[in-house]
């Protein structure tokens, strides 16, 4: 029986070109795999007779829209991950939704291999394959890029050449990733970091210096999951569609970073993820009244290493696991509305309220009807300065000598 091989297919031209490539330098059957998380763009049936007509001998379009934004996008939200302080995560948390899919496809059509279109050079080769190998460890993986030397002119070529039917003329200088947590773009006038993005690059943000009215939005959360917008209830897919809108209209969830790839790479990418800022800003407003002051301390370390992980390709790892445990736990109180405003690139808090808040007006109050026994600050003091004012003294007892 011919090998079959299982491509993950965006419909571009390199995924195009790799489904006739693979074929000729393997001799396997190509079959194509869309996943649809989001990233808009053409219909996924044009996508599919793409692939078809491109020579792959089944093409399967799987809808994980939701799954995407309840499985993947809401555990990201509960984190409020931001590698290294800024990158909600788009990319990286699609990746281990696509290998889903992919191995689903592989045992479906009988196929020993997964391929994928990325490059030696970055983190997502990294996502897949070690994706590919905890769930489907007996699958072998392939990248026609980095393995089988499909440079982009020869891409080019090679479509010509077929007569494929897909569009080589449309010469788009960057590399772009999208879904519907945002949008990653890199490479070209990018690549020198002194170089400020120009208006073409942006896509799901409009420029934030001439901004339209503000927009004033009550986001309502339950244990951490946004359920409603502005009183109408959504699921969490309609949530991050609804903000990439609103949020994306005011220019709020631009970012222009230079990362830390897996790869010891460091390397300038454009992110805009309107929705995703919104909701995490929003997010960790309500933890700030709900979450118990040293819980929501070690909850930012977690959520730092939880981004780490997740953007080192280690989603399915059992540290990601014991970590999401914990993330989990926390979110039990987060329920409540956060009323915030989007205007000109911010998304400002302006007022939150819970029926599980920890806020205490009587406690926090300097008007009448405070219930807070200033008379115990003293001796707290004076106890909690204890330690280091007995090493204090014995710097001074040494030094003296
Ligand atoms: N740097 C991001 C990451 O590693 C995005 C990668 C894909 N970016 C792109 N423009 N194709 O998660």
């Amino acid at each position: 029986m011919t090998e079959r091989i299982v491509l993950a297919y965006s419909g571009g031209l390199d995924t195009s070109v790799a489904i006739g490539w693979i074929g000729e330098a393997t001799g396997a059957e190509v079959i194509a795999v869309a996943v649809d998380v989001g990233q808009g763009g053409e219909s996924l049936e044009t996508i599919r007779q793409r692939a078809l007509g491109c020579g792959a001998v089944e093409a399967y379009v799987a809808d994980a829209s939701d799954e995407f934004a309840n499985e993947y996008c809401v555990p990201t939200l509960k984190a409020n991950a931001l590698y290294q302080g800024h990158y909600p995560l788009v990319s990286a948390i699609s990746r281990p939704v696509i290998v889903k899919h992919l191995v689903k496809a592989a045992r479906e059509f009988g196929a020993t291999t997964v391929a994928h279109g990325c490059t030696g050079k970055g983190n997502d080769q990294v996502r897949f394959e070690v994706g590919i190998q905890t769930l489907g460890p007996d699958l072998k993986c392939i990248a026609p890029v980095r393995d089988l030397a499909l440079t982009r002119d020869k891409a080019i070529a090679f479509a010509e050449e077929k007569g494929l039917p897909i569009e080589t003329t449309k010469k788009n200088p960057y590399s772009i990733d999208q879904n519907v947590w945002g949008r990653a773009v890199e490479t070209g006038y990018l690549e020198d970091i002194w170089n400020a993005p120009t208006k073409d690059i942006y896509d799901y943000t409009a420029a934030p210096e001439f901004p339209p009215a503000p927009d004033e939005v009550t986001i309502s959360f339950e244990a951490g999951v946004p359920v409603a917008i502005d009183g109408v209830k959504v699921t969490p897919l309609q949530a991050i569609r609804e903000l990439n809108r609103r949020a994306g209209a005011q220019g709020v969830g631009r970012i222009d970073v230079v990362e830390d790839r897996l790869v010891g790479i460091k390397s300038r990418e454009i992110y805009e993820a309107p929705g995703a800022m919104a909701l995490i800003t929003a997010h960790k407003h309500l933890e700030d009244i709900t979450i118990e002051r040293e819980q929501a301390r070690f909850k930012a370390t977690v959520g730092q290493r939880w981004a780490e992980l997740v953007y080192d390709g280690q989603w399915f790892s059992p540290l990601k696991r014991s970590l999401d445990a914990f993330i989990e736990d926390t979110q039990k109180y987060v329920s409540g509305d956060i009323r915030m405003v989007l205007h000109g690139g911010q998304a400002i808090v302006n007022g939150r309220r819970s029926e599980t808040s920890l806020y205490d007006f009587d406690l926090a109050t300097y008007d009448t009807g405070d219930t807070f026994d200033q008379s115990m600050a003293r001796g707290f003091i004076e106890l909690w300065g204890m330690s280091a004012k007995v090493a204090s003294g014995r710097d001074i007892r040494v030094a003296g000598k």
